[in-house]
């Protein structure tokens, strides 16, 4: 449903963030992109929703060449792709409610969301979906009263209301403690297989991509190193994705309580961290 075809991308600094990348993304498959701060895992995703402009190559979505499409049908295309954040980027002083009925800035026009008026059918959805992301009770509070993991509910449903076919999830966990860094994964991996959607879901901690994508992807130094499902992430493969570290606690790991917080050594992470 999604391909990329030799994509590249050099910022105005000269930086080359992606060097030649192909990939396709199947209906329905959770993809985890992984690779050291710097690897190019944000701009690639923000090339396909094109808050990055790619200085070459081709992306697809379905039918539609997203490269090159008008503000006015990239708006369009946009809402076939829903973003969730790292840091949420909820209005704080506005309640859940609000925040997820947002969603749907694209649909109801700017001047009836300032208003803050809503088909009903929106209310209805919102509700429904903010029950499924376990905030029922929670309507009303005010963003800036929720925890980090109840943020980060709140940015699935509002993504939700899009009724998206495509996620993507740029580290969705890195502010969140381990337990609830699985809960999340746990909830986005669940959504996409309830409603078939399609994710790229940018992460740095391996044993999370591990536990909950179907397929990974290596990304190091703006180029795929490494393409394949879970279970054949090695300790080898890590070491190329990586670089040097002892992987031997890794490898093969099962027990999710256990599981280990991977960050790359600061000498290998290339470039700023973004
Ligand atoms: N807005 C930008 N302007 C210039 N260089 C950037 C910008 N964003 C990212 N980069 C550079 O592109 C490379 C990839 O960054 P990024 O996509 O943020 O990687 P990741 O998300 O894997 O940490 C890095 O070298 C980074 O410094
Ligand atoms: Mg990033």
């Amino acid at each position: 449903m999604l391909t990329l075809s030799a994509v590249t991308k050099r910022y105005a600094t000269g930086d080359l963030a992606l060097n030649d990348i192909h990939l396709s993304l199947p209906r329905g498959q959770v993809m985890a992109l992984i690779g050291p701060s710097g690897a190019g895992k944000s701009t690639l995703i923000r090339c396909v929703n094109r808050l990055v402009e790619p200085s070459g190559g081709s992306i697809h979505l379905e039918d539609t060449e997203l490269t090159g499409l008008s503000s006015g049908r990239l708006r369009q295309a946009r809402r076939a792709m829903a973003m969730i954040f790292q840091e949420y980027a909820l209005v704080d002083r506005l309640t859940v409610m609000e925040n997820v009925l947002s969603g749907r800035l694209g649909y109801v026009g700017f001047w009836r969301s300032f208003l803050r008026r809503y088909p009903k059918t929106d209310v209805i959805e919102a509700f429904r979906l903010l029950e499924r992301v376990g905030l029922g009770h929670a309507l009303d509070k005010r963003a800036d009263a929720l925890s980090g993991g109840q943020r980060q509910r709140v940015g699935i449903a509002r993504a939700l209301l899009q009724d998206p076919r495509l996620l993507l999830v740029d580290e969705p966990t890195a502010s969140l403690d381990p337990k609830t860094s699985r809960q999340i994964m746990r909830l986005i991996r669940e959504l996409c297989a309830e409603r078939d959607l399609a994710a790229i879901i940018n992460i740095h901690d391996v044993s999370l991509a591990r536990q909950f994508a179907d397929r990974i992807v290596g990304l190091r130094g703006g180029e795929i190193v490494f393409d394949g499902k879970p279970g054949e992430l090695n300790a080898e493969i890590l070491t190329t994705i990586y670089g040097e570290e002892d992987w031997s606690n890794e490898e093969g790991e099962e027990d999710a309580d256990d599981a280990m917080q991977v960050t790359p050594a600061p000498a290998l992470a290339m470039g700023g961290g973004r």
